[in-house]
């Protein structure tokens, strides 16, 4: 010990110098070292094998909101889905986050993806397990805001992956909502999945009533085609009512070139001719109607068509008639 400190004492300055600078630079690397490995570890405890973790954790985070009704309730997922942000959406589905997630109110990623009309998104979701039927406390489905937003896409890849074509019956309903928008592409994609065309909700009646108090000509026309019952509305009163109502004539000759019965009487006893506006033009065109006979042609066609009945009229187009008589027979 003296040995060593007589030797120490014993040495030229410079060499002293040297063994503290000596010093500095093993503590220097010892640092580095200890550094670098600790962001080793962190990378790895991050980035691989711990992504449930990862996920549990952010969960949490975004669970703090949960008493109160704001965003802060919505998940990393939410927002990514609802901004249309697909690569984040994707990275956070491979970090293992919940596809499923719910906010407060039930509201899924998808349900936001879906209002957003962000076909790709949706699609990311739906790839990764996301539920087509999931529904929030209020009954609205994905497929309901992808017909609010008139989403041909959403609602397409929305029934191609098996998401119910209609709602129950005190729930918003999808084809409501598109024929009351004037999304006829969404209407056409409900029906060809097998949305029922006459669903009755007893605060709405039937989409053709909406249709017609909305003043939504294609929309009719489509759902008409598809075999849409021309009388049932809201409880008495017809579609032909809700369009006279609304003095919307175009409205008022389709039904009628469907089969409405100008005679129908509403809950006040009322005829369509008589809840159309004063001298309005579509009075002026009830009158004429009632008192013109109507075309035999047009009376075959109706009887044609009740006699195939709705869920046939897709065979019509495969009845061994010449062309015109089968486009005059589908209202082509
Ligand atoms: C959605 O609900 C319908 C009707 O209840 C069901 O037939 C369908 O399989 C469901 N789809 C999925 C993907 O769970």
């Amino acid at each position: 010990m003296s040995d060593a400190a007589q030797e120490l004492t014993n040495k030229p300055f410079a060499a002293q110098l040297s063994n503290v600078y000596l010093s500095i630079l093993a503590l220097f690397c010892f640092k580095l070292f200890v550094k670098i490995s600790l962001n080793l570890l962190t990378y790895f405890y991050i980035v691989r094998g711990n992504r449930k973790e990862a996920a549990r954790i952010s969960a949490e985070f975004y669970d703090y909101g949960q008493q109160h009704r704001s965003w802060a309730d919505r998940s990393p997922l939410h927002d990514a889905a609802s901004q249309g942000r697909l690569l984040a959406l994707k990275t956070l589905i491979l970090q293992g986050h919940n596809v499923n997630v719910l906010t407060i109110d039930h509201v899924t990623p998808l349900h936001e993806a879906c209002l957003g009309d962000h076909v790709a998104c949706a699609r990311a979701l739906i790839d990764a397990g996301a539920n087509v039927n999931a529904s929030t406390v209020d009954g609205v489905t994905p497929l309901f805001n992808a017909c609010t937003v008139g989403s041909v896409a959403c609602t397409e890849i929305l029934l191609e992956n098996g998401a119910k074509p209609q709602s129950l019956v005190y729930h918003p309903s999808p084809i409501h909502e598109a024929t009351s928008k004037g999304h006829y592409g969404c209407v056409e994609a409900l029906v060809t999945w097998g949305a029922d065309v006459d669903m009755d909700i007893p605060h709405l009646g039937t989409a053709l009533y909406t249709a017609c108090v909305c003043q939504e000509l294609e929309c009719a026309r489509k759902l008409l085609r598809e075999g849409a019952n021309v009388q049932k509305g809201k409880s008495l009163d017809s579609p032909l009512h809700a369009a006279a109502e609304k003095d919307c004539t175009a409205v008022v000759k389709l039904l009628l070139d469907f089969g409405a019965d100008i005679n129908a009487r509403n809950t006040e006893f009322q005829r369509p001719v008589d809840v159309a506006p004063a001298s309005s033009l579509t009075e002026g065109f009830l009158l004429l109607y009632e008192a013109t006979p109507r075309l035999l042609s047009q009376l075959c066609r109706q009887c044609i068509r009740n006699c195939v009945g709705r869920d046939r009229l897709h065979l019509l187009s495969h009845l061994p008639l010449p062309n015109r008589l089968r486009n005059y027979l589908r209202y082509q």
